[in-house]
């Protein structure tokens, strides 16, 4: 076995020094620039967001919650409304919908892909149900055609929750292009991230994209001139240059990451009671997260940490058990998949730059764990 080193659960150095002199350059064009809030630089990495997509529009936010909060505020979706989310997502999906005023309702995700189960849907549609939130989880699309056809069906709004799957694809369509109106993050750990908090919102209605552009300037087009109620989430322009730099290497890391993910596969088959991510036929899965379950997760966690490899717990508590909800009601065995994830799940370190030897020590520390060699 080789030699035991400190290995982090993510490491940004070696994602950006390869990178590190475009990075500068642009820091330096963008000091020089003398313009700092919604400019070319901006405007530039918003249409070659919306490029990569494929959608028509992408309108560069503040962050991943703002992108979804402005999302479903400009779907006209407010109190008295329910939003329709998975039981088992990171808490920011949930928040933008109590953020609008409407309340959220849980669904329990296929405890295959970890991804809201489309099959549980329509038991939970009301007549106040006014959107589906599906959240591609760990960097693995939802099966948006059955959503899509649910939606429709229902005469509900969609608005994907993409911040952990940019360029993963559902029968070959990138994600963040099937909703109405799409809420991504650029959250420095994300596949695509900035260098600091970011986010976009993408959709193919410019009617909606004009008006997401005025709400996030203060409801205004022209300067001192307030047409709505707006808010201040925009993306600077130094973040969106950062940003147009990254996506042009976007698909090299994705690269990366889909054969660090192989490796682990093939090294961790079978090992203890290990269950391995799997990846449905009409997706590709960009492996935002590397997520392994088994019922001794704290204790391997442990051992890990005593190795010097890092590990996180995407997410220890599902949303409906969170303090912030319990006016809710709800209580534990409520959503018993998303609870039951919660319990077992360990995300392995993944990142772009980690090499093949490092996958073997996390690989092999995990093996010493179950098997003791
Ligand atoms: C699934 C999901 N939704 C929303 C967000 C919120 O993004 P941000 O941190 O940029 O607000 C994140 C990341 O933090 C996320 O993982």
């Amino acid at each position: 076995m080789k030699e035991n080193k400190h290995i982090p659960f993510l490491a940004f150095n070696r994602l950006h020094d390869p990178i590190r002199e475009e990075l500068m350059s642009v820091f330096e064009k963008e000091l020089v620039k003398n313009w700092y809030i919604l400019g070319s630089s901006l405007r530039e990495f918003e249409v070659s967001f919306a490029e990569y997509l494929g959608t028509a529009h992408s309108i560069g936010v503040s962050n991943g919650l703002d992108a979804l909060f402005l999302s479903l505020k400009v779907l006209g979706i407010g109190l008295g409304d329910e939003v329709i989310v998975p039981s088992n997502t990171y808490i920011a999906s949930v928040l933008a919908v109590s953020h609008v005023g409407a309340t959220p309702v849980f669904v329990e995700p296929d405890v295959r892909t970890y991804n809201i189960d489309p099959k549980r849907i329509e038991a939970v549609i009301t007549e106040r149900t006014r959107a589906i939130m599906p959240v591609h989880l760990y960097g693995q699309p939802c099966d948006m055609g059955r959503i899509m056809n649910i939606a429709e069906k229902h005469g509900l709004y969609v608005v994907e929750d993409n911040a952990q799957a940019h360029g993963s694809t559902w029968k070959g369509k990138r994600t963040g292009t099937f909703g109405h109106c799409n809420g991504t993050s650029f959250y420095p750990g994300k596949n695509l991230g900035a260098l600091g908090d970011g986010g976009a919102v993408t959709t193919n209605s410019g009617e909606l994209a004009e008006k997401i552009r005025v709400l996030r300037n203060y409801g205004s087009q022209k300067k001192y001139y307030n047409e709505v109620i707006g808010y201040n989430m925009r993306l600077d322009e130094l973040q969106a240059a950062f940003l147009s730099v990254k996506l042009k290497y976007l698909d090299q890391w994705t690269e990366t990451r889909r054969k660090i993910a192989a490796m682990y596969h093939e090294r961790l088959q079978g090992v203890g009671d290990l269950i391995l991510p799997e990846t449905h036929p009409d997706a590709e899965h960009v492996w935002h997260l590397y997520v392994v379950r088994t019922r001794h997760r704290d204790a391997l966690q442990q051992h890990l940490k005593e190795k010097g490899i890092g590990s996180l717990i995407h997410y220890p508590v599902p949303p409906h058990l969170q303090k912030a909800y319990a006016h809710l009601g709800y209580r534990r065995g409520d959503f018993p998949i998303a609870e039951e994830i919660a319990d077992t799940c360990l995300s392995l370190p993944l990142w772009v730059g980690m090499g093949e030897g490092e996958v073997d020590v996390v690989s092999s520390q995990v093996k010493v764990f179950f098997h003791g060699k």
